[in-house]
């Protein structure tokens, strides 16, 4: 795996985002951080990926919601998703950042990568060239936790305690978050622990980049 080149976005605004497990607590900590800027004035856009666009998507649903794919090849999808990054970024992310909002997204292109060398496609040179075009985060957090725990959680949701889930899937995607997080200066952070004290770590380390650009 090779770090992603990421270009600078060079406004006053704050790029936030989290990527991990389904189940990991990305909703839950961008819930209490979204809570606390909002409350202190800050101007924020709270926005996810993939978009609707590719979330309604047949190809993306099949692969979401159940175990045949075979009407479907899997680098169509992650092509399609890295389009939908790279429009969502420069047409969404960037207008706020412009603007001087702290903009704080739900999954990034982190995710995409990682899904695509959890399904074994680790020859593709493409996404290096695709991460070009995407703003590097000013914050990129992690959220970790074993497998079985990110499934009981998704499981106790009335709405998905049947939901059909690759686990093997699960177990290769969450070495991969784990291995981008390092290799991009991203921030691992355990979720096993309370919200508070995950939540701490997040208020941490924001308060490290404000200081970095107070110092400019
Ligand atoms: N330290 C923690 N940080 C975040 N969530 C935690 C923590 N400890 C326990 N939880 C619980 O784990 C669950 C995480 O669910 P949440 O919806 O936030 O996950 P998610 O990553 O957004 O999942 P999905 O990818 O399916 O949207 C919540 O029920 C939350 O209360
Ligand atoms: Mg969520």
């Amino acid at each position: 795996m090779n770090k992603l080149e990421m270009k600078e976005h060079g406004t006053a605004g704050t790029l936030i985002t989290f990527c991990g497990l389904d189940g990991c607590g990305k909703t839950t900590m961008i819930r209490m951080l979204t809570d606390a800027l909002e409350a202190n004035g800050t101007k924020l856009l709270l926005t996810k990926q993939p978009t609707d666009a590719v979330r309604t998507s047949n190809i993306f649903r099949t692969y979401t919601d159940t175990p045949d794919h075979d009407r479907y090849d899997y680098r169509s999808l992650s092509l399609f998703a890295a389009s939908d990054r790279v429009q969502h970024v420069n047409k969404v992310i960037l207008p706020a950042l412009k603007a001087g909002k702290t903009v704080i997204c739900d999954r990034y292109f982190y995710s995409c990568l990682a899904n695509l060398l959890a399904r074994g496609y680790l020859q593709d040179e493409w996404i290096y060239d695709v991460a070009k075009y995407i703003i590097k985060p000013d914050l990129a957090f992690f959220l970790d936790v074993p497998v079985e725990t990110a499934l009981k959680r998704v499981r106790a949701r009335e709405e998905e305690k049947d939901k059909y889930i690759d686990i093997t899937l699960q177990y290769r995607l969450r070495q991969y978050y784990r291995d981008i997080a390092e290799k991009n200066e991203g921030i691992l952070l355990s979720t096993t622990e309370s919200e508070k004290m995950t939540y701490s770590k997040i208020v941490a380390a924001l308060g490290k980049i404000g200081r970095k650009n107070n110092d400019r």
